[in-house]
């Protein structure tokens, strides 16, 4: 366990301990409130200001077929805005129909990715974005022939050129637009907001008890915590996988079937469920944490336990979990620099 997990778990601890207690009383119902606030700004990484030029820039590369060696394949063909910036299959599909090994996990709130991939293997999106596109299993694509498509798209040049001013078209820029264009993918205001704002009737008295529930006796909170639901920190929930997630990439058994914890933010259509897809619906989610896991390693993380909820408290949670869904305006696309034309 790394230093900042051994933090974020004292933290956490404080938390629930708090939470447990805060149920009863509506005053402290206010103060456990106050923790789901949302953010006023978006973070920034400080080398690459978001600028509306780099915001821009970004959207019109990932969703362009054309960084990927069979042209057909762009970013958004596995994180799809119709699918809540997933692809609704279990295992993500790539280069040549190639089954990969996890689920797409969603862009959504990803400038507040601490660290990116289920392993936690990206620092920071700058340094996930090209990752992708070389992939073979992926995009496919050679980083300097990408390059070179980009220099032969006449629209790109003008493009590079307003967002990062003599800079050129690099891997630097290109993943620095990338970047930028995923931090501005946030969740919109859902009726779980509005109830923390004060709208006493945003949401329903099951989804209130289920809350309760998430914050109390099912302790979902450990992990799932804060406006974004989740501690950026990974732990063995007992999916049933061979998946040795942050383990591997750190070489340490201890850590084995580790993942970061996924936000939950318009979790109700982020269908199928887990780093693997093996969960299908909210009902088998809740379902394998009542049962304490759906298998028992040494790694199983110890907040994992029989929770003993009885049905219709399983409802509420699932009620509480559908009020993250926010009423978010259609994305509309971008128009792709051609090849002829030197606008947009
Ligand atoms: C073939 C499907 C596919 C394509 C195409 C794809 N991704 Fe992904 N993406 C995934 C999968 C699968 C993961 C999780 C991989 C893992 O954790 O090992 C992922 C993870 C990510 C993450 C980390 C999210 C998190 O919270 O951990 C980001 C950010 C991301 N992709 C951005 C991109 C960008 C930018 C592109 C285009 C340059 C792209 N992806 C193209 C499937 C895809
Ligand atoms: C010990 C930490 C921990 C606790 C406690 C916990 N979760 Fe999770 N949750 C995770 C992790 C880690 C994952 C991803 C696991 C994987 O993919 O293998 C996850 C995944 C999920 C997912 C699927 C998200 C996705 O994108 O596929 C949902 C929904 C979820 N949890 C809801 C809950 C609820 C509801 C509770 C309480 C009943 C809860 N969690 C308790 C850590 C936790």
């Amino acid at each position: 366990m790394t230093i900042k997990q051994k933090l974020s778990f004292s933290i956490l601890l404080g938390t629930a301990t708090l939470a447990v207690t805060s149920a009863a009383a509506s005053e402290s119902l206010a103060s456990l409130k106050a923790q789901y606030e949302r953010p006023d700004s978006i973070p920034e990484n400080p080398g690459n200001p978001l600028t509306p030029e780099s915001i821009e820039l970004g959207k019109a590369l990932f969703f362009d077929p054309r960084l990927s060696s069979s042209g057909l394949m762009s970013c958004a063909s596995c994180h799809n805005p119709s699918f809540n910036w997933e692809d609704g299959l279990a295992l993500a599909t790539g280069n040549e129909h190639k089954k990969l090994g996890r689920s797409t996990p969603t862009i959504l709130n990803a400038a507040w990715n601490e660290v990116s991939f289920w392993d936690g293997r990206a620092e920071t999106l700058e340094e996930q974005a090209l990752g992708p596109i070389e992939a073979s299993g992926e995009m496919n694509m050679p980083l300097d022939e990408m390059l070179e498509v980009l220099r032969s798209i006449p629209g790109y040049e003008t493009k590079f050129e307003r967002a990062y001013p003599e800079q050129g078209i690099s891997l630097e820029t290109v993943a620095k637009a990338l970047a930028n264009f995923q931090r501005t993918i946030v969740s919109g205001e859902a009726p779980f907001d509005r109830w923390i704002q004060g709208e006493e009737d945003a949401i329903s008295k099951d989804a209130i008890a289920g809350f309760e529930l998430f914050n109390g006796k099912a302790a979902c909170v450990k992990c799932h915590s804060g406006w974004n639901f989740t501690d950026s920190s990974f732990h063995d929930i007992g999916v049933l996988t061979q998946d040795k997630g942050r383990g591997g990439f750190l070489g340490f058994d201890s850590m084995n079937h580790t993942f970061k914890t996924p936000n939950l933010r318009n979790i109700e259509g982020r269908a199928p469920y887990m780093h693997n897809g093996s969960e299908r619906t909210l009902e088998d989610v809740v379902q394998l944490y009542n049962e304490g896991g759906r298998t028992h390693r040494d790694t199983l993380s110890p907040d994992i336990r029989p929770l003993h909820l009885n049905e219709s408290e399983v409802r509420q949670i699932i009620a509480f979990l559908k009020t993250l869904t926010s009423d978010d305006q259609e994305m509309p696309l971008p128009l792709l620099p051609s090849l002829y034309a030197t606008n947009p």
